[in-house]
């Protein structure tokens, strides 16, 4: 645990986040030429790691770039970073980019030395209070590329679409693509339609996301009826209940949908019954796995 600044890694060593520094012709800054992932970490226990690796390496085989630590190297390097840092519970966040070449060219340079980054920030625990105040949500035309499974640092599309959100007094926009709806511009998303939980099927339009794996599997386990299948606006819509979910903001409820009430407008049955499952996973985490 470190009381003083930051600590962050990059290529190979520990350092303050201030004296971290990437040159201007690294690839992820002038193309987004990068992938990355946020974990988090509860207790000190990352949540899922395997799996946020095995994503990690799928987003680097989709930008053709290969991974530059082993599964060992990576886990030693997070837990270290995770020491670093304060907070009880942490969110890390790493990337990778295509490095740095000799001068700008949009083709690839012959050889590559990956730029690898990784810091940690405090994850503060989210009160059961809190998280029913849920949030507005607004519903926004998803303009991204057909390769939103990558989990790409270019994210202009997802910044413009969450800003959009927020100047409407929203915390998320739902995003909709020839009628159906994909993700949120930072979430996954899930309905309840019909006493059934739906979430869209995986697919180059969305996000593979940690946290929805962890709660179709939490609905599993606890045999509440689920489906992965297409989520027409209609459904969206007229769905008794809405969940975002994601790493950082775990599973929120969305009280409005364009200013509209959704279900009675309050955190619904179902979300509270995920919610406790989701919070008992979490503490089970905390003690060690
Ligand atoms: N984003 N879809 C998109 C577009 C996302 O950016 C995220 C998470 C998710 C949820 O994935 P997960 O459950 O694995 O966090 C879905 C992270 C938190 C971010 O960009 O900060």
């Amino acid at each position: 645990m470190n009381n003083g600044e930051q600590q962050v890694y990059l290529n190979g060593e520990f350092k303050a986040i201030s004296e971290a520094c990437v040159s201007v012709l690294d690839r992820g800054f002038l193309f987004g030429d990068g992938v990355y992932e946020v974990i988090p970490a509860y207790g000190g226990h990352l949540l899922r790691l395997d799996a946020h690796l095995q994503r990690l390496q799928n987003s680097l085989d989709g930008i053709r770039l290969e991974n530059p630590l082993s599964t060992q190297q990576w886990q030693q390097m997070l837990t270290t970073l995770i020491e670093k840092n304060s907070g009880l519970d942490q969110s890390i966040y790493l990337q990778v980019t295509r490095g740095v070449a000799a001068k700008r060219n949009h083709n690839f340079p012959d050889q590559v030395k990956p730029t690898v980054f990784a810091m940690s920030n405090e994850l503060k625990p989210v009160s059961r209070s809190e998280a029913e105040q849920g949030i507005e949500a607004v519903t926004l035309d998803d303009i991204r590329w057909r390769a939103c499974n990558i989990k790409t640092t270019a994210l202009l599309a997802n910044t413009l679409l969450r800003q959009q959100a927020t100047d409407k007094g929203a915390g998320e926009a739902i995003l909709l693509r020839d009628g159906f709806a994909t993700e949120g511009s930072a979430s996954n998303v899930f309905v309840v339609y019909n006493n059934t939980i739906l979430t869209p099927p995986t697919s180059p339009l969305l996000l593979p996301g940690i946290t929805r794996d962890l709660v179709l599997e939490l609905a599993r386990t606890h045999d509440m009826p689920h489906l992965q299948r297409e989520i027409t606006e209609d459904e969206l819509r007229h769905a008794s209940e809405i969940w975002i979910t994601s790493s950082t903001r775990e599973i929120l409820p969305v009280l409005t949908l364009d200013g509209e009430a959704v279900g009675d407008g309050s955190a619904g049955p179902v979300w509270q019954q995920m919610i406790d499952y989701f919070q008992d996973y979490k503490q089970q985490l905390r003690e060690g796995g």
